[in-house]
């Protein structure tokens, strides 16, 4: 069955077998579900322009957060913070773990499969070989779909999406599993912080295509799991890393950027499949989450020897499968994208209100390879340069250049495009949501807590009492 999983291109598929532990007792499994780059164009998520079968026979079985946020926007980053329930400025992996430039997590820590192995539990890989066969004993099973990633800047010949991948045309191989399912521009939602333009629908219509042949795929797991008996045991997670690979989408940390979909099914709390949830929760609770399911203590150690001891700022989200949990504070974390995109940031979303701190502000944001050659950032481009309608919210000047601080009323401006950072009757709430972020900062060892207008002093006469010291930079 595994044809069309593994036909496409897969992250990987890392399978964790569980030995004599009282796991086995009780019998249960995971099986987390990552899309690449997937938002919300579902019907799980009320969008009735797209066809996405498999995920609503989840979605009538799970709980459906509507309020679920990446602690980074950038693939590699946000995996390593779903496995270690660290934020990327925790565990090291500050930007894309690809390529030639492979930024890795710390060796030292802790992740989500090496405490599981030291629960006894085994770990192994998965690629070709039949689910059923790795379904004999309890497991932790992580399927990382590639779709719906852009694939138009490395392998242009399978589309900007890689919608044509596997289709059957004529040099794009076959996936038996896949049916290609084919959308035409005029049928896509446009998401309102995407411009609305032909090139842009176009674009959108091969990223449905692709959302088809992730659903498929979704299937085909769910039903070798359903096949294999363990369908009424498995604690199953979807989500996906980051945000869709559009303008303030990918490598951004406003809402478009972070906001995720994410299902929750477990068969033991059925008391609230089907209902959506506004609790907020992160990518960062998957692990606590996991390990909750397994009864297995969150971790506490130092890495490098330094204080504060690591622990996990994540919570599982077992309870909000009971009961509505009053959760309503995010915060999220980013360094670089690709090696050339180095562009900190530091965010947290409380109630309706989203802090944003643009550590270096003065600097351009900066914009990845794929995502520069799509049809819509290239429409963008082409309209601006001639002085066209480019049907976006903000100009392109204004998505290089921000502000220091960015807060937005998500509520009065879901667009986030009136920043009231400098308004004075926000000063409180500012204040009080800056007090707060750094606070988080601190807590997760951040080493950019004191940036851009101080040094982290934390060595000799400061290793007991870490300090910001001053640059009087004008910051
Ligand atoms: C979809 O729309 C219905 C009807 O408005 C609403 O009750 C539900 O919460 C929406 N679902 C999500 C996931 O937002
Ligand atoms: C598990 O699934 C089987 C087959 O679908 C069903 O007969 C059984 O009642 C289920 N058990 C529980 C505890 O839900
Ligand atoms: C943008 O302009 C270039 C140069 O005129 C052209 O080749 C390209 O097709 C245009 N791209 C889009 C998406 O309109």
């Amino acid at each position: 069955m595994f044809s069309a999983v593994s036909g496409v291109p897969v992250w990987g598929i890392l399978l964790l077998g569980i030995g004599h532990s009282w796991a086995q007792q009780r019998n249960r499994n995971v099986l987390l579900i990552i899309a690449d780059d997937a938002g919300f164009e579902t019907e799980v998520y009320n969008n009735t322009a797209i066809r996405t079968p498999h995920l609503n026979e989840l979605s009538k079985r799970s709980v459906i957060f509507r309020n679920a946020f990446s602690s980074v926007s950038s693939c590699s980053p946000s995996r390593s913070a779903i496995l270690t329930g660290l934020p990327q400025h925790q565990n090291g992996m500050y930007g894309l773990h690809q390529s030639v430039h492979h930024f890795n997590s710390f060796d030292s820590v802790r992740s989500l499969p090496l405490l599981l192995r030291q629960s006894h539990i085994k770990t192994g890989r998965l690629v070709y070989l039949s689910l059923s066969l790795c379904f004999l004993r309890p497991f932790f099973l992580y399927v990382a779909f590639h779709d719906p990633h852009r694939c138009g800047h490395s392998h242009p010949e399978y589309g900007p999406f890689c919608e044509k991948f596997g289709n059957g045309e004529s040099g794009m191989g076959r996936i038996p599993d896949w049916q290609p399912q084919r959308y035409t521009p005029d049928q896509v939602k446009v998401p309102p912080f995407v411009p609305d333009t032909p090139a842009s629908r176009i674009d959108l219509a091969a990223q449905y295509t692709t959302i088809s042949r992730l659903d498929q795929g979704i299937g085909l797991v769910l039903k070798e799991l359903r096949e294999a008996g363990r369908a009424n045991n498995t604690l199953v997670i979807y989500s996906s890393d980051n945000g869709i690979p559009f303008p303030n989408g990918r490598t951004n940390l406003y809402r478009a950027g972070i906001a995720e979909p994410m299902l929750v099914h477990s068969p033991e709390h059925t008391g609230r499949w089907g209902q959506v949830s506004q609790s907020y929760v992160s990518l960062l609770d998957i692990t606590p989450t996991v390990l909750d399911w397994f009864s297995i203590p969150y971790p506490a150690y130092s890495l490098f020897g330094k204080e504060p001891v690591v622990q996990l700022t994540g919570r599982s989200l077992l309870p909000a499968l009971d009961a509505e949990q009053p959760w309503s504070t995010v915060f999220a974390s980013q360094s670089h994208h690709e090696i050339t995109m180095y562009y900190p940031m530091r965010a947290m979303h409380h109630h309706q209100y989203r802090l944003i701190h643009n550590m270096h502000f003065k600097m351009p944001f900066p914009i990845d390879q794929d995502f520069y050659l799509s049809p819509t950032f290239q429409d963008l481009l082409n309209r601006t340069e001639s002085g066209l309608p480019t049907h976006w919210e903000k100009s392109l000047r204004e998505y290089y250049y921000r502000e220091r601080w960015e807060l937005f009323d998500t509520q009065q401006d879901p667009l986030e495009t009136r920043n009231l950072a400098s308004d004075p009757s926000y000063t409180d709430l500012l204040e009080t949501m800056k007090g707060h972020l750094r606070k988080w900062q601190w807590v997760t060892s951040d080493p950019w807590v004191c940036a851009p207008d101080g040094v982290l002093e934390d060595q000799g006469p400061y290793k007991l009492h870490p300090e910001c010291r001053p640059l009087y930079n004008d910051l």
